[in-house]
């Protein structure tokens, strides 16, 4: 596709050559979804020969969301980034987060493009960028995931692309880039419908910019979900049923709302969970992550169509897309960060918001990010992004972890990203605890007695009812006994017989 392009052909090695000590570097693509591969390849190994002569090596890494093995996984094993946003899944950089030898600033994902734009976060060095084709005149056509590399294109200093031969060039007719301009003269974002296109199809980047192109033909290497367990579809069984009571009472109307899943097992469970349903009607989806569970959703018409920033498939599946690509060119829309998790879109559709939490406090804040306050797990992701702006904001999670060690419900979360204020459903396999409309007290008594393994829930009235009153109340002396507990005697209830719990 870029024969006749006039941009200087490089290897990975000599791309890699290009970014320097201290760069601050933006790759595109949003989970492994269209994050580049080669170069950071090259760049890891880079890395490690400079390291074993005593050099220093390392980069700022600034992406859409998590990256691929290529990226995230071979920089972090070899120590070359001491600076990350906005969101980690990578196993070698959440230890190295977690021993303080990574800063991982966790963002919520539709502020990063704002966040460049305004200079927050410095010049932007280098962008890695993987694309299908990039033009003459500069305009790239992206592949899986869109992520901010629109924005890193228009505000890096220089460019290296990556053309990916895996990628279908046809995803251009998914692809709908539309940028904001600075505030304060921002237009509405005309999206009414999720499937609605307002943009075009490529990104643009001054050709000046472009140091080099890189060929490769590498897949993405998106991995798919285990089937959904027991836990799952107990949890998927309330959240169904309770999104038909609304339906049948009035508040959400027949035709349904469009829902946003978040990242995760429980969060797949739910969605396919929601499709399957024979009472349920045929509905559209506005998230940002669209994994294997939703294509075979789309292809078997429950779902009849997706507003995302990913196609976040397993390699399989996406080959398979790529085979089927007439069924699903006009049912998928696959949009820049800013605009798929973009908070006032998502409340003039009204979303459903779907989101797992690591744990839920009896007042309905939810820590979605780190355990026992200290140990990050992936960061807040798109969450935040639409919780705080949904129609229903529904937060889920197992009643237990570590096979009944850790209560998921808790006096007091040892760290919290959303608050009281705008999470109003919660939900275990225990029951779905509707919190609209509910004062503090009468709130914890609620999720202690729908949501909280039977085994905790003794502990967890005792503990609010022996609180000192108050607006809410709480006994700061006692709030995190149980968080102590576990990390005192592995168990935050210490005597309690394990054997009655499952697996989780
Ligand atoms: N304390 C300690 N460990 C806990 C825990 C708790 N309260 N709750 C869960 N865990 C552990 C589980 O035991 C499991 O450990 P394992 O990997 O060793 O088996 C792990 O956390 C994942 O739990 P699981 O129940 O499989 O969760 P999940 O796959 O549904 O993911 C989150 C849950 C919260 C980690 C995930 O949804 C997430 O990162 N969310 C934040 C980002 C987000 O919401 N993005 C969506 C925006 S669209």
């Amino acid at each position: 596709m870029t024969t006749g392009t006039p941009f200087p052909e490089l290897s990975a090695e000599d791309a890699a050559e290009l970014i320097p000590h201290d760069a601050m570097l933006a790759v595109s693509g949003f989970t492994p979804a269209g994050s580049p591969k080669a170069v950071p390849r090259a760049l890891a190994r880079r890395a490690r020969t400079l390291h074993e002569s005593g050099q220093p090596f390392r980069v700022r890494l600034l992406s859409g969301a998590s990256t691929g093995e290529a990226c995230d996984d071979q920089l972090g094993l070899a120590e070359a980034v001491s600076w990350r946003a906005p969101y980690l899944t990578s196993a070698p950089l959440r230890k190295l987060a977690n021993s303080g030898k990574l800063d991982f600033v966790d963002m919520h994902l539709s502020h990063v493009s704002q966040v460049v734009l305004e200079g927050f976060l410095g010049p932007i060095d280098v962008a890695v960028v993987e694309a299908t084709e990039v033009t003459p005149d500069g305009k790239v056509y992206l592949t899986t995931g869109i992520g901010n590399a629109p924005t890193f294109l228009q505000y890096a200093d220089q460019v290296i692309i990556e053309l990916n031969a895996r990628h279908s060039p046809r995803l251009r007719e998914m692809t709908d880039i539309f940028m904001l301009p600075p505030p304060p003269n921002r237009r509405p974002i005309p999206i009414h419908d999720p499937l609605d296109k307002i943009g075009t199809p490529h990104a643009l980047v001054d050709p000046k910019k472009v140091i080099g192109i890189v060929r490769n033909d590498e897949p993405d290497g998106g991995r798919g979900f285990a089937p959904p367990d027991e836990t799952s579809r107990r949890i998927a069984g309330h959240v169904a049923q309770f999104l038909l009571d609304e339906m049948a009472v009035g508040r959400i109307p027949s035709g349904f709302l469009p829902l946003q899943s978040g990242v995760g097992n429980v969060c797949n469970a739910v969605l396919a969970g929601l499709a399957e349903s024979s009472d349920f009607p045929k509905f559209k989806v506005f998230t940002e992550v669209l994994q294997d569970a939703m294509l075979d959703l789309i292809a078997a018409g429950g779902v009849l169509g997706a507003s995302t920033c990913s196609l976040t498939l397993s390699d399989d599946k996406l080959g398979w897309l790529y085979d089927h690509f007439d069924e699903f060119a006009d049912r998928i829309v696959l949009r820049p960060q800013e605009i798929s998790n973009n908070p006032g879109v998502a409340r003039r559709l009204g979303v459903i918001a779907t989101n797992t939490a690591i744990e839920v406090d009896i007042y309905g804040h939810a820590n979605s990010t780190h355990f026992f306050g200290t140990q990050v797990m992936n960061g807040l992701g798109g969450s935040g992004d639409f919780e705080r702006n949904a129609f229903l904001s529904i937060f889920m999670c197992p009643s237990v972890a570590k096979g009944g060690k850790i209560s998921t419900i808790v006096p007091m979360c040892s760290h919290v990203d959303h608050s009281e204020h705008s999470v109003q459903i919660i939900v275990t396999e225990q029951g779905l605890a509707d919190l609209r409309g509910l004062a503090p007290v009468a709130r914890a008594r609620r999720i202690i007695d729908h949501c909280a393994h039977p085994a905790f829930r003794d502990y967890l009235h005792h503990y609010l009812e022996s609180s000192p009153q108050g607006h809410i109340r709480h006994d700061l002396r006692r709030c995190f006994e149980l968080h102590s507990n576990f990390l005192e005697h592995g168990a935050m209830l210490p005597d309690l017989d394990l054997s009655q719990f499952g697996p989780r």
